[in-house]
């Protein structure tokens, strides 16, 4: 089935944000934000700003009705600055006008006076200063101290990776109208509308039933708007509250790339150890998490490093201690992966370093370490493990042998150019890594004349979760897809909802849907069965038609409808899922924390133009654990999709803010994301269908986040090249991998900085 969709995506009828006719009377802000990065204020200025022409008022923290506070998982963010600044872009005053650029105008006219206080953009500098978000958490498997000596290689280092920009292209934005009574509906560019409600009531001092949330779809979030969306429809709703007019904010690009959290950068120590077979028996990390200036997401964040601090493989003796650290830049938060890429990339950096000096194939010690079925995860829970699976299939798929021979070749036969390959397995947990947030609600309707509504918590934002969800209701009632439709997200018709994201929206409310559909269906068949005397067991439905022990009968799914409906059945349901099995006990680090885990293997090709230092991706050849994909078409474009943002996030993207904290890379000329032209020159994708039962809907495993972690194959296959290259190359474990970077390399030449850190300590027993 296509992507609902992708017909008035074409046509350019979907409706986003800026798509929403406005009313009469719609006022529009923009938020000013701090031009340093760290202060206290001395003096705010606002009188030059309020005089300009259109302006209807400037917003600061006294006008709040509510409370000045919008932190999600910890209260330590203001929605607008009280007596300091933390960030460079924080805002300080709201400013709304009669028109977007009135507002814009009136902002230049703000003047804010700051005594600077010291900056700190590094994150091993902050905890050194003690300044952590929460306590370091630490994540134990066996006895690291005791086995090293039994190791026969060690080696330590360092490997870091830089932060990312989510260049969703709907920028985030709100508008705000105002309700009878007080109340306030927000339609928000938001993943998680529960979050939205709760930050513009706390705000407003609204009780969450006078503030409703709607959401169309998103024109993307990937994580960039888990949490912070809030802080936009809060000021709307702040301003709507007090004005009792229409408001709406819609950042452009560069409010939002200034004043945004990204993915979080983090710098981090490996220690790994084998034995002679290549078994690594050892393995410690310490991950220094950039968390910027408040606390948002990070602590989850860091949680799911520590999950996915061993990838796919088994190591016995485990010791990962993860620290939240302080800084001031925008607070970091969610992104596609949520701090596994993070933690995968610094083991498979040890996995690399171990075989560049043992002098063995990354590969094999990548091999001969895959977790199998009843190992145990570092946070204890038993592997169902598809590792292996996914591995031998795409080397015998892809013919390992001869993709080496072709590069072995090519690189005998060019000076200058370079081909390198890497293979990278993947293995990701689904469910939310809190086990409370891990429950969907679904509301469905039948109507009278057969046409059926769905409405869920799952907010769509292009990963086709509509599609699925639709698919499960037109499913159960063996219906034409055209008579089900999907409603808006909505906090008055779905309350409380958990955001979408962790990959698992498709699960938590398609399984709701389920539930609720069947419920109704078993209904409407106790109907049948009175009617047409047949037991119920008997009575299925197929193609709109009710059958008879598998016999189509001459009920209609109309007549079903209607019969039921004259019966006065209930022909609605609100069905709640709460994912079963799961738990994790923080005092211990030890649970069951995931669902299920999705699998799976990549090999990266790229070629290097040893002259310039740039580079492109010849091939992306994967096997992937799809479970059985329910949906093809939008799996494969999650896995094409999650790719290219991988090798950006590995390659070319490259986020810069100076010491002063100021984001330098500010813009869609000094902030490249891959494009047509960067993208590999061939995906091939291939399924590894697994019949295990699991808690999949329909056995459709989750799909959102896992494939951008075979982009980090890209980091290592350009590591490769450059080594074919110049074999004594001395390369840091340092992403993105630019051309700038990459011509260092090839010539001998490394950051600076990342030298100064590495400290290198390796023996061979
Ligand atoms: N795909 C598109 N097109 N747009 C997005 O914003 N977000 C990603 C992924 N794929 C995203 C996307 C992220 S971060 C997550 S968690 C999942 O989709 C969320 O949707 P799901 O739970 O339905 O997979
Ligand atoms: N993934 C994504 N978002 C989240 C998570 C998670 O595990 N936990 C809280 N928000
Ligand atoms: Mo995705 S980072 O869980 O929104």
């Amino acid at each position: 089935m296509k992507n609902i969709d992708s017909a008035t995506h074409t046509r350019g009828e979907s409706v986003y944000l800026d798509d929403i006719p406005l009313l009469q009377g719609t006022l529009f802000g923009a938020a000013f934000g701090s031009p340093v990065a760290h202060g206290t204020i001395k003096s705010l200025d606002i009188e030059a700003a309020k005089q300009m022409p259109r302006v209807v008022k400037v917003f600061t923290y006294r006008d709040i009705t509510g409370e000045n506070q919008i932190g999600g998982i910890i209260p330590d963010e203001v929605l607008l600055a009280e007596h300091e600044v933390d960030f460079c872009g924080m805002p300080v005053a709201f400013v709304v006008a009669e028109t977007e650029d009135a507002a814009r105008a009136a902002i230049k006219k703000i003047k804010v006076e700051i005594d600077l206080l010291p900056v700190i953009t590094d994150p091993r500098e902050a905890q050194q200063k003690g300044e952590l978000i929460v306590p370091p958490r630490t994540f134990l498997l066996g006895d690291t101290d005791s086995a090293w000596s039994g190791c026969c290689y060690i080696f330590e280092g360092i490997a870091e990776t830089n932060g990312q920009e989510h260049l969703y292209i709907e920028t985030q934005g709100a508008y705000a109208i105002p309700q009878e009574n007080n109340g306030i509906k927000i339609y928000s560019s938001t993943q998680s509308p529960r979050a939205t409600q709760q930050a513009s009531c706390k705000v407003t001092g609204l009780a969450m039933h006078q503030v409703e949330v709607d959401v169309t779809r998103l024109g993307g979030g990937f994580g960039g708007k888990e949490d912070q969306a809030n802080a936009w429809a809060a000021m709307c709703a702040l301003a709507t509250h007090i004005l009792k007019r229409p408001v709406k904010y819609s950042l452009n690009r560069m409010e939002d790339m200034a004043m945004t959290g990204k993915r979080h950068a983090y710098s981090s120590d490996f220690k790994i150890g084998l034995n002679k077979e290549l078994k690594i028996i050892a393995y410690e990390a310490s991950f220094f998490q950039n968390a910027g200036a408040a606390a948002d997401l990070s602590p989850a964040v860091l949680e799911r490093t520590l999950f996915h601090c061993t990838n796919s493989y088994f190591i016995p003796n485990v010791k990962a201690r993860a620290y939240s650290c302080r800084t001031h830049l925008p607070p970091n938060t969610a992104f596609r992966g949520f701090g596994g890429p993070q933690g995968m990339f610094v083991i498979e950096s040890a996995i690399v370093k171990a075989a560049e000096n043992i002098g063995v194939d990354a590969a094999v010690i990548q091999k001969t370490n895959l977790i199998i079925s009843g190992d145990e995860f570092p946070y204890g829970q038993t592997a169902v493990s598809e590792a292996n699976h996914c591995w031998e299939k795409a080397m015998l798929m892809y013919d390992i042998d001869s993709i080496k021979n072709e590069i072995s070749f090519f690189n005998d036969n060019n000076k200058l150019f370079k081909k390198g390959m890497a293979l990278m397995p993947v293995c990701f947990g689904i469910s939310f890594t809190n086990t409370m947030m891990n429950q969907g609600r679904a509301l469905v309707h039948v109507f009278t004349d057969g046409s059926v509504s769905v409405a869920t918590g799952a907010i769509e934002m292009g990963q086709g979760v509509n599609t699925k969800i639709l698919q499960v209701a037109a499913q159960v009632f063996s219906l034409d897809p055209e008579k089900v439709k999907l409603q808006t997200t909505s906090t008055h018709k779905i309350a409380n909802t958990s955001p979408s994201a962790a990959s698992a929206t498709a699960d938590l409310n398609g399984k709701a849907t389920l539930m609720a559909c069947n419920a109704i269906k078993q209904r409407m068949l106790a109907v049948a069965s009175e009617a047409l005397n047949a037991d119920v067991s008997s009575l299925t439905l197929k193609d709109e038609h009710v059958c008879i022990d598998g016999e189509r009968c001459e009920w209609t799914w109309q007549r079903l409808v209607m019969a039921a409906f004259l019966k006065r059945v209930s022909l609605s349901e609100h069905a709640h899922y709460a994912t079963p099995e799961i738990y994790f006990d923080k005092l211990k680090e030890k649970g069951h924390p995931f669902a299920y885990h999705v699998y799976g293997t990549a090999i990266v090709t790229a070629t290097i133009d040893c002259l310039r230092g740039i580079y492109e991706f010849d091939s992306v050849k994967l096997v992937h654990d799809f479970g059985t994909s329910m949906n093809a078409a939008i799996d494969i474009g999650q896995i094409e999709g999650g790719i290219v943002q991988g090798i950006g996030w590995m390659t070319m993207e490259e986020l810069m803010f100076d010491k002063e904290g100021r984001l330098r890379s500010n813009t869609l000329s000094s902030y490249k994301v891959p494009d047509i032209y960067s993208v590999p020159k061939r995906i091939d994708i291939e399924a590894l269908k697994t019949e295990q039962d699991n808690l999949a809907i329909f056995r459709s495993k989750a799909v959102g986040e896992p494939p951008l972690m075979y982009g980090i194959g890209a980091y290592f296959a350009l590591r490769n090249a450059i080594k074919a290259f110049n074999p004594q190359a001395d390369i840091a474990f340092a992403a993105p991998m630019t051309p700038e970077r990459t011509l260092m390399a090839l010539y001998g030449l490394r950051d600076k900085e990342v030298w100064e850190r590495e400290k290198e300590v390796s023996h061979h027993g």
